[in-house]
């Protein structure tokens, strides 16, 4: 029998030996050329491929040589270059169907799936050559199985790594790309393997954690909300003395973070702060934001907390050191006489602000002072309810606030009338004994100082010209409020007011005894 036949009796492809091989190394040395990636692969296939083709022809030569095929050296030889050449063969198969054909779809499995599907076809290929060849596969089999058991109960924290590697590449919790948190670790996914993931940190640095680790620990994905684009909230926290009023913290800081944004920030949500605490005569702010890049937090935040201390020194609010103040009573006299002088001046300056005060003289005005009572509300706070029982009057030193009615029928609310510094509310009830006329609500952060209904009434009686200017406000108040209820037009406001302003004037005379 010549060489040629000889190589088709040894080899499991027979009469299609050459043409197999030959066509598969062409098809190999073209892959290697038009991809890159999966040279590696193809290199391995092309040295599996060699020694197949040079087992087959040492079979060949053996067989030429009368060697007798039954004999142990020449089955191992035979029987090992036929697998090589089975397991090159599926490797060019699988880098055809991965890197050809599902690749270009988006349809390319997880590694460690190819991986597994790889092995598989690997298993198969072998199985069907020495079948082919007329191998007895059973005792392979047996000992095959024996052997996985051994290996897997000797390995079992290996493997639980490797499952875990698995199970998060085929639901595709974390992929290559992500930014993670395992533990104090933070970092982007640079790739998953079997038994383990790589983090690559902000500074630099790779961090890899083990896939057993991954599975039975909490692993934040930053920034990944359903299908939105990625971004994550950033917080900074900075504390300001008790006395500074919380409303003009948080609108300067808002102010000075949306008006001109910081690099890197999202614009969408919009950035805000918000007081997080209120303790040992400070209080805690946060001011939040939105970071679309988050491979660089330390810029943005640098960025952030220069605008927002220099926001506040603009409006000369410093950040509060961490202290913790003792105050002596009695003995530091002194300093509770410099707070009470201090916010006395600040009470007197409200009173100046507001013109219905201003016929008074400087020590009514100093008397009236002392009946303030300093009266904060936050943002949405309702101040005086619509049908309420009137106590006080308010005057409003900053903030706005809006003033909403109900029609008779008990409607949704309108809004009748802003009010801001220097304006005063809540005088119509305490002048008429009527309930609330409307709701006042305040819209920012209100800061004002009540007057309770004797002081005011007791200022009103001494000093009796005051009745002219309230009368003039009431009126037209009553008048704003008697359009939204009965929906008057400017013509009908406008001979309503003239009437008003007589008649409650004379009823206010009346009731003060004022003539
Ligand atoms: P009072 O009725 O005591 O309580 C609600 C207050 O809202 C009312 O006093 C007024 O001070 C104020 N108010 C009512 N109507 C107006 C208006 N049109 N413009 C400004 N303030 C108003």
């Amino acid at each position: 029998m010549d060489f040629l036949s000889n190589v088709e009796r040894a080899s499991a492809l027979g009469g299609g030996f050459l043409a197999v091989v030959a066509a598969m190394m062409i098809l190999t040395l073209v892959l290697r050329r038009v991809h890159v990636v999966a040279r590696m692969r193809l290199r391995v296939a092309i040295l599996f491929q060699l020694s197949g083709v040079a087992g087959i022809l040492l079979s060949a030569a053996l067989l030429s040589a009368d060697f007798d095929p039954a004999s142990f050296i020449f089955g191992i030889v035979r029987d090992v270059s036929d697998v090589l050449l089975a397991v090159s063969i599926v490797t060019i198969l699988g880098v055809i169907l991965f890197d050809f054909v599902l690749e270009p779809l988006r349809m390319r499995p997880p590694p460690i799936l190819t991986d597994l599907i790889l092995a598989a076809a690997y298993v198969a290929g072998t199985i069907l050559v020495l079948g082919h060849i007329g191998r007895d596969l059973s005792s392979v089999l047996t000992t095959s199985a024996i052997a996985t058991a051994a290996i897997g109960f000797s390995l079992q924290d290996t493997l639980k790594s490797v499952m875990g590697g698995m199970s998060m590449q085929m639901d595709r919790t974390v992929r290559a790309g992500d930014w993670i948190r395992v533990d104090s670790h933070e970092g982007r996914v640079t790739e998953i393997r079997w038994r383990q993931t790589s983090i690559e940190t902000r500074d630099g640095n790779t961090v890899v954690i083990p896939n057993s680790h991954m599975a039975s620990t909490p692993v934040t994905i930053v920034g990944k909300h359903g299908n939105a684009q990625r971004k994550t909230r950033h917080w900074i926290h900075f504390e300001i003395d008790h006395g500074v009023p919380t409303g003009q913290v948080i609108e300067t800081v808002e102010g000075a973070l949306r008006e001109s944004p910081v690099p890197g920030m999202a614009p969408e949500p919009e950035p805000d702060c918000i007081l997080v605490d209120v303790r040992n005569a400070s209080q805690t702010f946060a001011a939040r934001f939105w970071l679309r890049d988050l491979e660089d937090d330390v810029g943005p935040d640098s960025v952030a907390r220069f605008r927002i201390s220099a926001a506040l020194q603009r409006i000369g609010v410093g950040f509060s050191f961490p202290t913790q103040s003792l105050l002596l009573h009695p003995k530091d006299e002194s300093h509770l006489e410099r707070s009470q002088a201090q916010e006395h001046r600040t009470k007197l300056d409200a009173l100046s602000r507001v013109p219905v005060f201003a016929p008074l003289t400087a020590e009514e005005r100093e008397a009236l002072a002392k009946k303030l009572v300093y009266t904060p509300f936050s943002a949405g706070e309702t101040v005086t309810r619509q049908g309420g029982s009137a106590h006080w009057l308010y005057m409003i030193v900053r903030g706005t606030a809006v003033v909403r009615v109900a029609n008779e029928s008990g409607g949704a609310e309108r809004r009748v009338a802003l009010l801001g510094p220097g304006d005063f509310f809540g005088e119509m009830a305490l002048l008429t004994g009527a309930p609330r006329s409307a709701t006042v609500v305040a819209l920012s952060e209100v800061v004002t100082y009540k007057l309770d209904k004797d002081s005011f009434l007791e200022t009103i009686q001494a000093r009796p010209s005051m009745a002219e200017e309230i009368s003039r406000l009431l009126a037209q108040r009553r008048v704003e409020l008697d359009a939204v209820r009965e929906d008057l037009n400017e013509e009908g406001k406008r001979q309503r007011l003239t009437t008003a302003q007589r008649d409650l004037l004379s009823r206010i005379r009346e009731f003060f005894r004022l003539h």
